[in-house]
């Protein structure tokens, strides 16, 4: 069985090969009928531990879209809450015969354990666990980026690209670190040094702590959102504090290169990392991350249950 738990685990040909199915997914999403019957009989899981409101979404949308059976689970209201283990929960799931289970969970590790264990006889997507990683996240980011700076059908060596704020709780951070820089992109991270993570050194990229000084030189700005959740009530930084460090305004979006976009991988702390002005700009993508996120999902779930037909027969191609 293939997974996808890292982007760690994508070379720069699996990259491309992702992104490239997902601009063929995408001109599917522009015909008057948007579904491939590529998955029809196979059995998708969306096992969520943690809330959601994109990825579940879009995993979903992405398996109809493939024709694919959806299951729904969520944990609050499940068996998880009287403590039923993530063993037993694997196991029930194995017994419906799922083929693909999209995995998101409040614990670093866990769509790994659940990829290994042998609980399981399913390919198994992470959909973000814990701090750790989101790769299905990097690569969504990676279409909409390469679609902005690179023309598609091109990778995004050497483009400059700046990822701001709470990295030390950010698994879209470390994903996208790793992917970017797989396909030859120069990344920057900036953020105070209380939301770096310990390590940070090692990671691929350069660090800063001074926003300003960064942004003339940006191809893509990401900011990222502050996750209070994750975080100790006594570290919280003061809104007005942290906006004016490490928050990206209408003056600070204007030092930015004209065809420079801004990212964020939603959900926004509208006022805090970002404002409402920068939010609702025409440069900002966030929506457009959305609606490719179902494009290079349902790349990735084709890519790992190897459909049964090419995913777009020849004839159906928009182009012939
Ligand atoms: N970007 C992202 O993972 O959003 P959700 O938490 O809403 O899925």
């Amino acid at each position: 069985k293939r997974h996808l738990i890292s982007a760690a685990d994508l070379t720069r040909d699996d990259a491309i090969l992702v992104l490239d199915t997902a601009e063929e997914m995408a001109r599917v999403a522009d015909r008057p009928i948007k579904k491939l019957p590529t998955l029809r009989g196979r059995t998708v899981v969306n096992l969520f531990f943690e809330d959601s409101t994109r990825t579940r979404i879009s995993f979903e949308a992405a398996a109809k879209r493939l024709s694919a059976d959806v299951i729904n689970f969520s944990a609050k209201g499940s068996s998880v809450s009287k403590g039923e283990s993530l063993k037993d929960t694997a196991l029930t799931l194995e017994a419906m015969g799922a083929d693909a289970v999209v995995i998101r969970h409040h614990f670093s590790g866990a769509p790994h354990r659940l990829a290994t264990s042998g609980w399981i006889n399913a390919s198994v997507v992470n959909a973000g666990d814990g701090t750790h990683e989101h790769p299905t996240q990097a690569l969504l980011d990676a279409l909409t980026m390469r679609r902005h700076l690179s023309g598609v059908g091109r990778d995004l060596e050497g483009r400059r690209i700046t990822i701001v704020g709470d990295v030390l709780h950010s698994r879209v951070a470390r994903s996208n670190v790793l992917l970017l820089t797989t396909l030859g992109a120069e990344v920057t991270l900036v953020a105070p040094p209380t939301l770096l993570p310990i390590g940070v050194e090692t990671w691929p990229c350069r660090v800063s702590y001074d926003l300003d000084a960064v942004l003339a030189t940006s191809d893509a700005v990401m900011m990222l959102r502050v996750q209070r959740e994750r975080m100790n009530a006594a570290f919280f930084p003061t809104e007005r504090e942290y906006a004016r460090r490490y928050g990206l305004d209408g003056l600070r979006m204007a030092a930015l290169p004209e065809h420079a976009i801004v990212m964020h991988p939603g959900p926004m702390n509208r006022g805090m990392e970002i404002t409402a002005e920068v939010a609702d700009s025409p440069r900002c993508t966030a929506v457009e991350q959305v609606a490719n996120g179902v494009s290079t999902r349902m790349a990735v779930l084709y890519l790992l249950l190897g459909g049964s037909e090419p995913a777009i027969a020849p004839a159906a191609r928009p182009d012939n």
